[in-house]
C-alpha cells in the first residue's frame, strides 16, 4: 500500500480567500500595534508567507523548530522548545503560527514558553484545526479551516517530508499497488 495525496479537501483559491480573511481579522484586532510573529517550522512555511504579506502592522518574524520525541510505540513526550530561539519575545505582542492544531501538544508547549519568556501578550493562529478531542486544550484565536480527523498534506503539511509543496490541501490516501495503472 502506497500513501499519497487523494481527495482534495481545500482548493488553492479557498485557501487564498480564507488566509486574506484571517489576516484582516488579525489586522483589526491588532490596531496597528507591532507584532512578533513566531512560526513553527517546517509546516508554517507556505501559510506564514501568504499571511504575513497581508499583515498591515510592523512585524518581526521568529522561526523555530519544535522537536517531539517518541514514536508510534512509545508515548509521545512533551514537545521540546529551545527558549534561546524565542527569547526575543520578552515584552512583545506575539502571534504564534502553526500549520495545524491536532493534539494541541505543540501549541500548548509553545504558548507556555512564550508566556514564561515574558511576552506582553500571546495569540495563536493555525491554518487547520482537526475535528477531534485535543489532548491539550488550547484556545486558538484564529483558525483558517476545520478539517476531519484524517491525515492531510499540502500547503506546508507533509507526510514523511513529502507533499509540502502542493498548492491545495488533500487527504492522504492508501493506493493499492495492484490496481495502479501505468
Ligand atoms: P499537535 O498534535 O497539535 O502538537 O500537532 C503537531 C504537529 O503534527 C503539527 O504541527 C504538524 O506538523 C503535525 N501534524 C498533525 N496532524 C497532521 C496532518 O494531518 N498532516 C500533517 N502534519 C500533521
Ligand atoms: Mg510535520
Amino acid at each position: 500500500m502506497e500513501l499519497r495525496p487523494g481527495k482534495v479537501l481545500i482548493r488553492e483559491e479557498e485557501i487564498a480567500r480564507r488566509v486574506a480573511e484571517v489576516a484582516d481579522e488579525i489586522n483589526r484586532d491588532s490596531d496597528g500595534r507591532p507584532l512578533t510573529v513566531v512560526g513553527v517550522l517546517d509546516g508554517c512555511l507556505l501559510f506564514l508567507s501568504d499571511l504575513m504579506r497581508r499583515l498591515s502592522m510592523p512585524i518581526e518574524i521568529v522561526l523555530l523548530r519544535v522537536k517531539t520525541y517518541g514514536n508510534a510505540t512509545a508515548p509521545q513526550k512533551k514537545p521540546a522548545i529551545s527558549e534561546d530561539d524565542i527569547a526575543v519575545v520578552r515584552g512583545r505582542h506575539v502571534l504564534a503560527v502553526d500549520d495545524i492544531y491536532d493534539s494541541g501538544g505543540t501549541l500548548s508547549a509553545l504558548t507556555e514558553a512564550l508566556a514564561r519568556l515574558g511576552a506582553a501578550s500571546v495569540r495563536t493562529c493555525v491554518l487547520l484545526q482537526k475535528e477531534r478531542e485535543h489532548a491539550e486544550a488550547v484556545d486558538v484565536d484564529y483558525v483558517g479551516f476545520t478539517v476531519p480527523d484524517v491525515f492531510v498534506v499540502g500547503y506546508g503539511l507533509d507526510y514523511a517530508g513529502k507533499w509540502r509543496n502542493l498548492a491545495h490541501i488533500a487527504e492522504l490516501e492508501g493506493v493499492d499497488e495492484g490496481r495502479k495503472i501505468g
